[in-house]
């Protein structure tokens, strides 16, 4: 089977740094490149966590381009308060040694779909600022098809209404789900069912030492979930579960959808609107797709065995 390609655009985050290290260790995909977003932290700062986590893993080959500092309209708002001053507080990871590409991530964006007539498949797992503004600068460049982390049919997890990833950029994210492309949302209702225990971490650590750094990513990012949701037992994997969908896709329970961005400057701001029960008034949108359930215990099983062959 040919390995699918895929560009991850990530504001590494210690998911979107799981999330990195579940592609590396899965032959169902080629990951051809790393673009980087201001999110969880500045642009420098995630940019930086790309490259080390790709160094850690001994594949600074694969090419990180740096792109958006700055949402398209609102100010920035990163999450510091679940990822630390670094964006990847907790394990003692060495800085990086190389550098980011002399190319902005929606330039470099533009150059890989087109080299592949489109034949790519772009995993945002940040705010979605480098791919809107790939759809305004390179209208020609769309890559065939968009699973991204964000969202939530349900509770948000910035504001009661909004996701992170969506509330980041929410002009952003209209642009792209209005974009016509083939887009699948991996949202909270998905991922706060994709739960990683204190004893998956465990089983990770005894693998290695690519399983201690993820287990050790767990520990910090962990207590801000305990803090936040003692209902929910173990951490949410938001960014990995997006990639596992390209990687699996029967894992994840998908539905065709109408998404639409609420953009407003109310309470609502940054909420992804899903209908997926077909009402009359509002029919799916093409290529709109939504994931609502997933096989947890499989999931947890593929992360654990993906995270162990990477040694
Ligand atoms: C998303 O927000 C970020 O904090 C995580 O990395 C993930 O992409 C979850 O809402
Ligand atoms: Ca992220």
């Amino acid at each position: 089977m040919t390995p699918t390609p895929i560009i991850i655009d990530c504001d590494p985050g210690h998911d979107d740094a799981i999330a990195l290290l579940l592609a590396l260790g899965s032959p169902e995909v080629d990951l051809v490149g790393v673009t980087t977003v201001g999110g969880n932290s500045t642009l420098a700062k995630t940019t930086a966590n790309a490259l080390r986590i790709l160094e850690f893993a001994g594949r600074s080959d694969i090419p990180v381009a740096a792109g958006s500092d700055a949402p398209l309209v609102r100010r920035q708002d990163t999450a510091t308060h679940v990822h630390g001053e670094t964006g990847l507080d907790g394990p003692e990871l060495a800085p990086a040694v190389g550098s980011a590409i002399d190319l902005h991530a929606v330039d470099y964006l533009a150059q890989e779909i087109r080299a592949r007539n489109g034949k790519l498949t772009l995993v945002p797992t940040g705010p979605l600022t480098n791919v809107a503004l790939l759809l305004a600068l390179h209208p020609d460049a769309r890559p065939e098809r968009i699973v991204l982390m964000g969202g939530s049919v349900g509770e948000g997890n910035r504001t009661p209404a909004a996701e992170f990833n969506i509330w980041a950029d929410p002009e952003a994210a209209r642009r792209v789900f209005d974009s016509g492309i083939d887009v699948t949302m991996i949202g909270l209702d998905v991922t706060h069912q994709a739960l990683i225990t204190a004893e998956h971490g465990a089983r990770m650590r005894a693998t290695g030492r690519t399983g201690t750094l993820v287990a050790e990513l767990l520990d910090f990012y962990g207590r801000w979930h305990e803090h936040m949701y003692p209902d929910l037992v173990g951490s949410p994997m938001h960014d990995p579960v997006a990639v596992a969908h390209v990687i699996a896709p029967s894992l994840v329970d998908v539905r065709p959808a109408r998404i639409e961005i609420d953009c407003s400057w109310e309470q609502g701001r940054g909420r992804t609107n899903v209908d997926w029960r077909g009402r009359h008034d509002t029919p799916p949108r093409e290529g709109h797709v939504v994931g609502l359930g997933i096989d947890a215990d499989a999931f947890a099983e593929l992360l654990i065995e993906r995270i162990a062959s990477l040694g």
